[in-house]
Parts: structure tokens; C-alpha cells; sequence
């Protein structure tokens, strides 16, 4: 089986490069590789991705790249659709062509973050934000191309490598008494671990089943607010390294509009993960076990 990564240096895709390995011959890419290097990986030029696929003609294509600079997105709308929008609908083109699968990564922000239930898979959309919105559109370009594909909605991603939401919390911390942190959006930390995991778990199980096909909501289990999840990285990460020199007494909340942003963020993020659940069989850890572990693994 031959799997072709795009974006293999984000959170997600770094991840997948260590996933996907096992199922077969992987060949992955970044928006620097060419077709000279043996693919075309900038989501950028269409006819580059066109060419790739028809090229390499892998069984499976995972697009782990995106525009994901939410703030950024709402100044930039037409680089932020031709990456979130225009790139996934010509690769799930040029799947179908080849009789690939197409899995690709959307999320909670195409929401309009109404109520306090969990959003399903079939819950009306409303993006606030630009980025809500071209990712919306990505997953309809997908959808109309007519390949087979799997779409994971996700929210709230972290990884180890790279900056994260935790190591700011850890160096404000150290830098101020008190922090003041957003409480009412509500959503569930995902770790990049988790999703590459899941991802490589229903790629096989699709590959032999194409009723399998469609959107999931992938989180974490349980929710929090970015207040709760500072407050539960201070007190885990002091609790791993008693010597943590954190000044911070306080973690303090605050609305969201103490924060004022370019984009509108959903204050209900809540993603209700049964259908990947019963679908794949698997179970959503808590989200405080990647947090955990991934605390451990930075300190
Ligand atoms: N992060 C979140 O909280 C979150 C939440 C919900 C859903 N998602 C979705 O999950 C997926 C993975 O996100 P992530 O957190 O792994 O994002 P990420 O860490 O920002 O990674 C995105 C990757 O896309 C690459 N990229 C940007 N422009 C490109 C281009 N023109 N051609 C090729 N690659 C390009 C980036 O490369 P450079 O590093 O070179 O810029 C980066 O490696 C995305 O579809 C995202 O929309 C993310």
C-alpha cells in the first residue's frame, strides 16, 4: 500500500509520519518538496498536486496541511480558501481519479458555537470566522469531487513539538503573578498523538469497508475551558517538577471579549465524537491523559 503525507512538518502531519509508517510504503511531503524531490507538496500549485497524484497514484492521501493562522485568515481570506478551500477539493479530485482515499482534517469552527450541547456531524453549520468558513468549503469541494474520503472534525490541537498553548501558560507563569485566562469557551484539548493515532486506526478499517466513508468528530473526552485547561497545566506541571519556578498565584477568568481577536471564536466547541466511536470501535481518552503526557514529555 503506498500512503502519500502532505504537510508532514505541522502538528498533525509530524505525528502522522510516525503513524502512518507501519501501513505501508509512505512518502511524505512539505510545501518545500517538488515534483523533482518526488512530489509536489504546496498546497499552493494545483497543477503540482494534480501531477503528484497522478504520479505516485497512492491508495491513500492524508492532507495534514492548512492555513491554520486563525486571526491572520481574516486579512487574508483568498490565501487562506485556496489553501483551506481550493487544495483539499483538487486533491480529492485527483483521488478520485486514481481510486485513492482522501483523509483530511477540519474543525469545531465551522460551528457558530450556539448552546452547550455537543455538536454531531450533522448539527447545522455557521462559521464566524474565515478560517470557519474556507474550512467549510473545503470539506464541500471534497464532498462534490465524489472521492472516497474521511473528514475529522477536530478541536483544540497540541503537540509536543513546536509551541503550544502550555508552554505559554508555563512561561507567563514564571514571568507574572497573576494570569488572566478566556472561561467561556467551551471545547476539549486534542492532542496531534491522538489524531495521527485514530486516523491510521479507521484508514485500515475504511480501506476494507467503503461504508465507512464520511465526517467524524475527533476530540479528546470530557471538556474544559482555556482556563480550566491553564489552570490544570500549572498545577500538573508543578506537581511532575516541584523545583517550577511559577510565580503565578492565580489563574484568573476572563470573557472572551477581555481578548479582543481579528476572528470570532465559537464559545461552544463541544464535539460529540460517538459516530468515530461506535464506527471505529475505539475509545476517546480524557483529555487531561494527552495533557499529561505531554507535560511530561516538554518539562
Ligand atoms: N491547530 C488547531 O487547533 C486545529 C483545530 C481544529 C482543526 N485543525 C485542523 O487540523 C489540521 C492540522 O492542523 P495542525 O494543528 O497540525 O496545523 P499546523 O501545525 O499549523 O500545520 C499546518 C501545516 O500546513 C503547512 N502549510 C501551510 N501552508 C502550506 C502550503 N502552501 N503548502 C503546504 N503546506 C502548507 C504548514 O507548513 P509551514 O510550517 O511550513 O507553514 C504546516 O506544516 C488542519 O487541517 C487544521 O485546520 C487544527
Amino acid at each position: 500500500m503506498k500512503v502519500l503525507l502532505l504537510g508532514k512538518n505541522g502538528q498533525v502531519g509530524w505525528e502522522l509520519q510516525r503513524s502512518l509508517a507501519p501501513l505501508g510504503e509512505l512518502v511524505s511531503l512539505d510545501r518545500h518538496s517538488t515534483l523533482a524531490d518526488g512530489g509536489c507538496g504546496d498546497l499552493n500549485d494545483l497543477g503540482g498536486l494534480r501531477e503528484t497524484v497522478a504520479r505516485l497514484r497512492p491508495d491513500v492521501i492524508v492532507n495534514a496541511a492548512a492555513h491554520t493562522a486563525v486571526d491572520k485568515a481574516e486579512s487574508e481570506p483568498a490565501v487562506a480558501r485556496a489553501l483551506n478551500a481550493a487544495a483539499p477539493g483538487v486533491l480529492a479530485e485527483a483521488a478520485h481519479a486514481v481510486g485513492a482515499l482522501l483523509v483530511h482534517y477540519s474543525t469545531d469552527y465551522v460551528f457558530d458555537g450556539s448552546g452547550t450541547a455537543p455538536w454531531s456531524e450533522d448539527a447545522i453549520t455557521g462559521p464566524l470566522s474565515v478560517y470557519g468558513q474556507t474550512k467549510l468549503e473545503g470539506e464541500r469541494l471534497i464532498a462534490a469531487a465524489g472521492s472516497r474520503h474521511l473528514i475529522f472534525r477536530t478541536s483544540w490541537v497540541y503537540a509536543a513539538r513546536g509551541g503550544n498553548f502550555a508552554k505559554t501558560m508555563l512561561r507567563l507563569a514564571q514571568e507574572r503573578d497573576r494570569l488572566t485566562v478566556i472561561d467561556d469557551q467551551f471545547g476539549a484539548p486534542t492532542g496531534a498523538e491522538l489524531l495521527a493515532d485514530v486516523t491510521a486506526h479507521a484508514i485500515r478499517q475504511t480501506l476494507r469497508n467503503d461504508a465507512d466513508c464520511g465526517t467524524y468528530h475527533l476530540a479528546a473526552a470530557g471538556e474544559t475551558t482555556w482556563n480550566g485547561y491553564a489552570r490544570f497545566v500549572l498545577e500538573t506541571a508543578r506537581a511532575l517538577k516541584p523545583d517550577l519556578a511559577t510565580k503565578a498565584q492565580e489563574v484568573a477568568p476572563v470573557p472572551t471579549s477581555a481578548f479582543p481577536t481579528a476572528a470570532r471564536r465559537p464559545l461552544n466547541s463541544r464535539l460529540d465524537t460517538k459516530r468515530l466511536r461506535h464506527t471505529f470501535g475505539l475509545t476517546m481518552p480524557d483529555w487531561q491523559r494527552g495533557v499529561q503526557r505531554m507535560l511530561a514529555e516538554i518539562l
